[in-house]
């Protein structure tokens, strides 16, 4: 059952049933100013930091759902209604929301009243537009009143939570014009403050979220808006909110439209007040009039479009499979970015306080995101490597508007040195820009510590060879990849965190999978060692390289699949001695994508085992058997029920690892199948099953064992959107950007068709076009602008700024 359909001329998604399985959500903002907006117009606004700056508040664990957002109501005197249905919920003669690149348009209709919202966060700007536009479609004149409402959150969205007896007698406001402005704490240290308003003289407003809604209300029932009327009271602690009333007239026919702006300035100290007790208005003042007509903001609007469209055409293919060409230029994409800006700090899943820039999560969002924009992938590499310790290891995680790393929810997943690895190679790959690995980057952030980034990716690997434990396997540390595969734990005690009790590493627990990572990172390091003449520490790297295949292959070898891991007592994890959780994905997925085990045959026996035993109609599980019960020396993954998150639920993020590794041994039938499985465009016809939005990918889908199965969780934030990036365009439709030029070996199913592709990369466009020729996998012909050109590499033609390239498989 669906709830919509994708327009992909529009490149939007129709929402048209309010009532969605879950909240659909939308990201607006793509530089430093964001906002998260649901169907129903819900979600809240934050300044670079979901955490620190919050502007506006939302409620967590919300009855009714998705409750606190950016609302408009109105009141035609026959009843109260929102054109995005909620929170009054009043049903509608017309409902529909388009979610699009970077904005989201409601459309609501009653008795005759059709009002339109275009909501986007505008370039280079510090600021979201909501342009409100009315039109009375009936023949008749029509009085009514307009309010607009955003309940202020006190800034740091932690602290408003909880900090009640002191944040309850901060509140400040202060309103001039058609302004509201939210000044909380700006008396003190914040030289920040947030307005909202309306390009034109308003009838009345409210700023006392309890005279607006009237004691013990919800905002389904304002008493202002009931009563037709506004307070023009001035908060003083307790809730501020703004809220405009506008009354206003149409006749037959007539349309108008008012610009809402929620803007967010920051004043120099010294420049802080106007007079005193009166904050500078001049810059919230000049954004307000770049705002100003309909005029200002279809410019603004256009630049985003074209912004977005811009960075669509840089990879886009055309195939006659219409799922895939959606997802691959438009929602795929889309998602890469928004997880490059948020990585897992805010979603509807994600609630903006817990976790801010992840390392691991980070660099992996680079890998679907460098080609969008190298300069900010660059700069986001510099930013994560400054959190590096100078032995290698890794904060988890660093706070976006610090930049600085902490260890609050833990540190010591020995997976974190190598992705970064990971995410500078990507760079290098995609721009040739080798001056970034001379670049000086601090360690722990401090300036006296900086070594150039060359040395920080030594750091990383030398830390994986030489952190390892009695198998000559790479020790885990507080976990890996799988964050909760926690075997140096041991918790007891409900309320303790496994990411953070006990000790961060222990001398026997090893995980395969940093194995694996090792095998294909180590080889990608070689190369970036290679690139910059060091052939003496490339061929160091390629002998550890070895070593470590050699240890995973024998001692990370279960006779039908690679084994997890070894536990703190040295018991084999992920293997048929098990007796639950036999079988992982992780180490199947990364130890094939990195070439283990191919010559041999066990890559293959690796995949079929996961085929037989982890394979489900909704994706491939994680593990099997799921843990039935919680096994101390795990931790966390055992931990879950059944069929959820990591204990054997359909983790999506590893999904394309398998699909990958499928595209290695060349069977595009098979990594296809993987692929459709968790693809939302596929998965769009269940949605009733699936619930949460199809038009992205979702962290995971309840697996065989649980009771909900094929039902997704944590949509949005998620590694899965780079991976699936990765894999469908650089491996299914096998385009590859190496050193030397972008290679060509696409792996398709059977009858996927000719294809062509158009790549930007560095300062060329490629228009390839693959002629299939029945073949899965082989490039049989490669001709550049009608040459024929030995192996799959396009070379590079210095100056050359359009190649044409046919691509014969078989
Ligand atoms: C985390 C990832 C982790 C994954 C598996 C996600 O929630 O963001 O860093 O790899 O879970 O545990």
């Amino acid at each position: 059952m669906k709830f919509g359909y994708f327009d992909d001329a529009v490149k939007e998604y129709v929402i048209t049933a309010p009532k969605t399985p879950l909240p659909w959500i939308n990201y607006l903002g793509n530089e430093n100013f964001f906002s998260l907006v649901s169907n129903t117009c819900g979600g809240y606004s934050f300044y670079k930091d979901a955490k620190l700056l919050r502007l506006t508040r939302y409620r967590y664990n919300n009855v009714p759902a998705d409750n606190n957002g950016k609302y408009y109501y109105i009141n035609d005197g026959q009843g109260i209604w929102n054109p995005g249905w909620q929170p009054t919920k009043t049903d509608l003669d017309f409902y529909e929301c388009r979610h699009g690149m970077g904005y989201s348009r409601f459309t609501g209709k009653k008795r005759g009243l059709r009002a339109e919202v275009l909501a986007f966060v505008p370039m280079g700007d510090n600021c979201e537009i909501n342009r409100v536009t009315l039109t009375n479609e009936t023949g008749e004149t029509k009085d009514f009143k307009l309010y607009s409402y955003v309940e202020w959150c006190l800034w740091n969205a932690d602290d408003d939570m909880k900090n009640f007896q002191r944040l309850l007698s901060c509140g400040e406001v202060e309103v001039k014009g058609s302004a509201i402005y939210h000044k909380t704490e700006y008396r003190e240290r914040r030289n920040h403050y947030a307005f909202f308003s309306v390009n034109r003289e308003i009838d009345g407003f409210d700023t006392i979220r309890d005279d607006f809604l009237g004691a013990y209300n919800n905002n389904d029932y304002p008493e202002s808006v009931v009563m037709q009327t506004s307070n023009n009271t001035l908060a003083s602690g307790w809730s501020p909110i703004a809220s405009h009333r506008l009354d206003i007239t149409l006749k037959p026919g007539e349309s108008t439209s008012l610009i809402f702006v929620l803007g967010y300035i920051e004043n120099p100290v010294e420049d802080k007040w106007e007079s005193y007790g009166v904050i500078n208005k001049k810059p919230a003042e000049a954004m307000q009039e770049r705002y100003k007509t309909d005029e200002d903001v279809e410019k603004a609007y256009a630049r985003l479009k074209k912004y977005w469209s811009d960075l669509l055409s840089i990879y886009h293919v055309e195939s006659k499979n219409e799922k895939v060409n959606r997802m691959v230029n438009i929602w795929n994409q889309y998602q890469c970015m928004v997880t490059f800006n948020m990585s897992r700090s805010a979603s509807y899943y994600e609630s903006g306080i817990g976790r801010g820039m992840g390392f691991r999560d980070s660099c992996q969002d680079l890998l679907g995101f460098v080609h969008l924009i190298p300069d900010r992938a660059r700069e986001r590499i510099i930013d994560i490597a400054s959190t590096q310790f100078e032995d290698g290891r890794a904060y988890h995680q660093y706070q976006p508007l610090t930049k600085k790393g902490n260890s609050d929810i833990g540190s010591g997943f020995n997976d974190d040195p190598l992705w970064l690895i990971a995410g500078t190679s990507a760079y290098v790959r995609e721009t040739g820009d080798t001056t970034i690995l001379s670049e000086l980057v601090p360690f722990d952030n401090d300036e006296s510590k900086a070594t150039p980034l060359m040395d920080h990716l030594k750091r990383s690997f030398d830390f994986t060879a030489t952190h390892k434990g009695p198998h000559g396997l790479p020790l885990i540390g507080r976990a890996d990849w799988n964050d909760c595969l926690n075997l140096n734990c041991f918790s007891e005690h409900p309320g303790e965190s496994f990411q953070t009790f006990g000790p961060s590493e222990g001398p026997v627990a090893e995980s395969v999978f940093i194995g694996g990572m090792f095998v294909k990172y180590g080889k990608e390091y070689a190369d970036l060692c290679e690139l910059l003449g060091d052939k003496k520490e490339a061929e160091r790297a390629h002998a550890e390289v070895e070593i470590m295949e050699k240890a995973v292959l024998k001692e990370g070898w279960d006779g039908e699949w690679f084994v997890r891991a070894y536990d703190a007592n040295g018991h084999k994890v992920g293997s048929k001695e098990c007796e639950e959780g036999q079988i992982y994905i992780e180490p199947q997925g990364f130890c094939v994508m990195a070439g283990i085990g191919v010559e041999e045959g066990k890559a293959e026996k690796a995949l079929d085992s996961v085929k037989e035993r982890l394979d489900t109609k909704y994706g491939v599980m994680i593990l099997q058997p799921a843990y039935t019960r919680y096994h101390l020396e795990l931790g966390e993954v055992s931990s879950y029920p059944p069929g959820y998150k990591e204990n054997a639920g359909i983790f999506c993020h590893n999904n394309p690892w398998v699909s990958i590794a499928e595209t290695v041994l060349g069977r595009g039938d098979r990594a296809f199948e993987i692929y459709k499985k968790t693809c939302p465009a596929y998965v769009e016809d269940i949605s009733e099953i699936h619930r949460t939005e199809p038009y992205v990918y979702s962290q995971m889908v309840a697996g065989r064992d649980a009771r909900f199965h094929g039902e997704a969780k944590n949509s949005w934030l998620t590694g899965t959107a780079a991976w699936t990036f990765v894999n469908i365009s650089q491996y299914i439709l096998g385009i590859y950007p190496t050193h030397k030029g972008l290679s060509v070996d696409p792996c398709i199913p059977e009858g996927f068709g000719n294809f062509k592709v158009s790549r930007k990369f560095r300062d060329a466009v490629y228009n390839i076009s693959v002629e299939t020729n029945g073949a899965q996998k082989g490039v049989k012909e490669l001709l550049v602008d009608g040459c024929r050109t030995e192996g799959n590499v396009i070379p590079f033609e210095a100056g050359k700024r359009e190649y044409n390239v046919t691509v014969i498989m078989g």
